[in-house]
This record gives structure tokens, C-alpha cells and sequence, in this order.
């Protein structure tokens, strides 16, 4: 470089050199000869000439120093998957925006974990301040994520952190939670590739009692179902998925003994070791999908809803088949053997809500960015492969306080979408249409209903409707 500079200053002073002699002679030319046009142009044709062609090499240098090769965007591939379309590419679009981590908090740790989980970068620990402070311990921290060494860095503004919010940050970084109750043999034997159809995962709580008899009774029901329009149906399985809520976890009364009453008479519940508030039902996807893993990989779908949403289970089944139907075609032309449905009411761009009145608000301090593509967590359906990868996935995505962006978050790691069916209401049909069977012929599932609304509704539902 220093030698390209020297010469391009030479350069640059004989440009100078021969211009001042050019305008010299211009001057004495002239001088002496009384100057007509023709002479003068004479003299000055050579000066000009060679001034051109100092200029153009001096650009010609300039322009061949400036040139750099076009930047390459490179995708990481997370660790340990060559690449295969098991993990996406580095997302690019504005959500996990790198450019945000500045001031939020879950995006600063994100960016730690893709930090780490990526092969270029990976071992490199002298990256940004919460890599640093978290790569070191977070190996002993899974078996012990209580301990303060674990907790989140405290950012700055901590403290201005609604109540809720601070609760959750305090232990986002744990999601290993003992299972009270089981139902190890719920999907049948492990071995035996003869699964339910379709897995129903309800999020209830343990005092919601009512909801669960009145879904056990209507549309949750555990057996053979029957499809709707055609007479295939299939078996459904279903599970409540419960955290803690008694005396040690908030002015709750202890329902414990019910509860396993309720247990000893369906066997039905799915129950974790941490407290049931609305920041910790992320931690019921994850766990569910680990037992899922565990214990139920022979079912097909998964349904995960609300104990207030009311299901048409046999139309579910038909579309279901349908689907199975033409994956099986896909997968006689392309040799895809995954199966990768997910599907619900589809939100699009949503941005967090910063209303600090509200229970969803999301604070700025602690994410930016618009949301992913995500389904509305009254109700959504999943094929079992695609609960599999999701689990796996969402150890590289750290927890977010709501459920259902959660899962759109996993989603979009992935490399996959959400689509989105008409037939998911999460926010229920017209007032005067809410008893009208005919108004439900093209619903999958509305949100919401009382367990008496459901009872009201199966029974209007089972007689076969009249002119519509
Ligand atoms: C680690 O990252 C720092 C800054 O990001 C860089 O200066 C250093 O060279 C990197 N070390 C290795 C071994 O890649
Ligand atoms: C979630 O549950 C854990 C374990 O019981 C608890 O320590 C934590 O405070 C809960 N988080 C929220 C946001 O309630
Ligand atoms: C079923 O299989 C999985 C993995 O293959 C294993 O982790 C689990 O313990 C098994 N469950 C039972 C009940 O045998
Ligand atoms: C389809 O899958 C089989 C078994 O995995 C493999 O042997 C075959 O080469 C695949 N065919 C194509 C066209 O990918």
C-alpha cells in the first residue's frame, strides 16, 4: 500500500509539473511569437495531451485500489447439523434483528445462544457482555437453575421491570421441572408403532375442574371418535397439562387430594413441579413436548388448546385425514418422509404490546422487534414429527413469557410458517350465530365457551343439522 500511495503522489506532482510548464509556454509562445490562434494551439495540443493521459492513469490507480470483491452473505448453520434443512440458515428478516439487542434483554441473550450454537463464532466467549457472563456457568446451571450464580445478568433498569416481568426474568433460564403426576402409558406400548391418531394436550389449571369433566364429557372425549363426514375416525387420547397451584405457590386452598382423585378416576393429568401463573405456560409446551418425546412418539397429531375452547373433534379428524392423505401422496413423489402441519389462526406482524395495563405487556427493555408469524394459542394443531423438532429447536431459543409467540418463534428457527385455517375462531363467531348449529358447519374450534356452553353446544351438534 505505502508504495502504490508514493507513486500516486509522483503521479499527482507530475500532472502538476507538466500543467505549469504547459501554461509557461502558453505565456512565452505568446510572448515572443504575437500570438495567433493557430501557434497557440500548436503549443498547447501537446500539454493537453499528456495531461489527459496523466489524469486517466491516476484514475485508472484509484479506481483498481478502491475495488473490493461483493460481499458475501453468509447463513450460519447452528452446531452440530451439517447442512441439511434439519435447522434454518441465521434468520435475516427484522425479527431476531441483531441490530435490536442493544437495550433489550431477550434479544441480547438470544444473540448469546446463537453466538455460541454457531460453528464460525462457537468457543469464542470474548463475544458480547451476557455471552460472557452466561457461556461460563450455564453447563451447571441446568441441574441447578436456581442458584444465583444462574439468574440473568441484571440489566441496568432491572428494577422498572413490572412485577410480573421481573419474576420471569428471574427464571427464564430454567425449564427442567419434575413431573408430579405421569401417565407413562397413556399412547399404549412403546414399542408398538400403533399410536392415538390424535393427542390432545389441554392447558388447564388444577381448580379448573369443571372445564376438564365438561371437555372429558363433550368434545375431549378418550377413544374411538368417529369423523364427521366420512366414516373414518380415529383415536384420540387426551391429556390436561397442569403446573402447581396450592399453598406454597400463591393464596391458593390445597386441592392436592382432589386432584389425585380426579387422577385415580380418569388418568388423564399431566402435572409439573412449578407454579402455574400465565409467564410459566411456555414452560407446559416444553415440557409436554419432552414427554411427548418420552412417551407418546406413535401418535400422530397433537391437538394444544385451552380449557375454555370448544372443539369439533370429528370434523377436526376428517381434515386431519385429509391431510395424512396427501402427505402420503407428497411423500410417494418426493421421498419426504417428515410431516411438517402446523396450523391455527395465523398472526401476522404483530407487534408486542406495550400497554403496561395489560397481562400480555411486553416492556421494550425486554424485547424488540416484531413478533414471528404465530398461531393464536386458543388452539392448534401439529403433526408429532413436527413436535419432535420443535423440541429439539427450542433448546436453542430462549423462553419467551407468552406461549404462543413462543412457538412462533421455534417456528420460524426452524425455517417453517404456521398456515393458517378459517376453521380456528379464537375470537368466536358472530353474538347471534353462537347457537346456531348451521353457523358451525365450517368451525374447527371457537374460544370461548363455559363448560356449560359446551355441553349446550355438543348436544345441539350431535343431531344431524336440517337445512342450512
Ligand atoms: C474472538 O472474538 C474477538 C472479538 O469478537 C476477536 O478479537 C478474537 O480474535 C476472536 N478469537 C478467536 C479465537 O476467534
Ligand atoms: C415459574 O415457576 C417457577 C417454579 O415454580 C417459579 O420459580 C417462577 O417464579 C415462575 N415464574 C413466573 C413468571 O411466575
Ligand atoms: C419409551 O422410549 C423412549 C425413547 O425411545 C424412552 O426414553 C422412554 O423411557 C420409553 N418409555 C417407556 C415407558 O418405556
Ligand atoms: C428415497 O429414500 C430411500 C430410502 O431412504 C433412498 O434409498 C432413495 O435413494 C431415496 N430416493 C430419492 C429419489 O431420493
Amino acid at each position: 500500500m505505502p508504495q502504490v500511495t508514493v507513486s500516486l503522489i509522483s503521479i499527482g506532482s507530475s500532472y502538476t509539473c507538466a500543467c505549469l510548464i504547459c501554461i509557461l509556454a502558453m505565456g512565452r509562445c505568446c510572448k515572443y511569437c504575437r500570438c495567433n490562434g493557430r501557434l497557440l494551439c500548436m503549443c498547447l495540443l501537446p500539454c493537453m495531451m499528456t495531461a489527459h493521459l496523466l489524469l486517466y492513469i491516476l484514475v485508472s490507480i484509484l479506481v483498481t485500489i478502491s475495488y473490493s470483491p461483493p460481499k458475501i452473505n453468509i447463513h450460519y448453520i447452528a452446531s452440530g447439523i451439517s447442512a441439511n434443512s434439519e435447522l434454518a440458515s441465521h434468520p435475516r428478516g427484522p425479527f431476531w434483528n441483531l441490530r435490536l439487542e442493544d437495550s433489550a434483554l431477550w434479544n441480547q441473550l438470544q444473540h448469546s445462544w446463537d453466538r455460541q450454537h454457531n460453528p464460525v463464532l462457537r468457543g469464542n466467549k470474548t463475544g458480547i457482555m451476557s455471552a460472557k457472563l452466561l457461556a461460563e456457568n450455564e453447563d451447571e446451571c441446568v441441574s441447578d437453575c436456581m442458584s444465583h450464580k444462574c439468574s440473568v445478568p441484571r440489566t441496568h433498569d432491572f428494577n422498572s421491570f413490572p412485577e410480573q416481568m421481573r419474576v420471569f426474568v428471574q427464571s427464564m433460564h430454567c425449564r427442567e421441572y419434575a413431573l408430579l403426576i405421569n401417565q407413562p402409558g397413556i399412547c399404549g406400548n412403546n414399542d408398538s408403532s400403533f399410536g392415538p391418531m390424535l393427542l390432545m394436550a389441554i392447558k388447564s389449571q388444577v381448580g379448573n375442574f369443571e372445564n376438564r369433566q365438561a371437555i372429558r364429557e363433550t368434545w375431549g372425549r378418550s377413544g374411538l371418535v368417529k369423523g364427521e363426514s366420512t366414516k373414518k375416525g380415529g383415536l384420540v387420547r387426551t391429556v390436561f397439562l397442569l403446573g402447581r397451584q396450592d399453598s406454597s405457590t400463591g393464596p391458593h386452598p390445597d386441592l392436592k387430594n382432589l386432584l389425585e382423585l380426579e387422577n385415580q378416576k380418569y388418568g388423564d393429568i399431566l402435572q409439573w413441579d412449578f407454579k402455574d401463573t400465565f409467564f410459566n405456560l411456555t414452560l407446559k409446551d416444553l415440557l409436554f413436548w419432552q414427554w411427548l418425546q418420552q412417551h407418546c412418539r406413535s401418535a400422530m397429531f397433537v391437538f394444544k388448546g385451552d380449557d375454555d375452547v370448544f372443539v369439533r373433534t370429528g370434523a377436526l379428524l376428517d381434515y386431519l385425514h385429509k391431510q395424512w392423505e396427501e402427505h402420503n401422496l407428497w411423500k410417494a413423489y418426493t421421498n419426504e418422509t417428515e410431516m411438517n402441519l402446523f396450523v391455527g389462526e395465523v398472526i401476522n406482524y404483530a407487534m408486542p404490546n406495550r400497554e403496561p395495563s395489560t397481562k400480555y405487556y411486553i416492556p421494550e427493555r425486554f424485547y424488540k422487534g416484531v413478533y414471528p408469524p404465530y398461531a393464536g394459542g386458543g388452539g392448534v394443531v401439529y403433526s408429532v414429527s413436527l413436535a419432535l423438532r420443535l423440541n429439539e429447536v427450542s433448546k436453542r431459543v430462549r423462553l419467551f413469557p407468552i406461549d404462543d409467540v413462543y412457538l412462533g418463534m421455534c417456528m420460524y428457527r426452524l425455517g417453517l410458517l404456521p398456515s393458517h385455517h378459517p376453521g380456528f375462531l379464537t375470537f368466536d363467531l358472530p353474538h347471534n350465530d353462537r347457537w346456531n348449529p348451521c353457523a358451525y358447519r365450517s368451525v374447527l374450534l371457537v374460544h370461548r365457551r363455559s363448560p356449560k356452553d359446551m355441553l349446550t353446544l355438543w348436544k345441539k351438534l350431535q343431531r344431524p343439522p336440517g337445512r342450512c
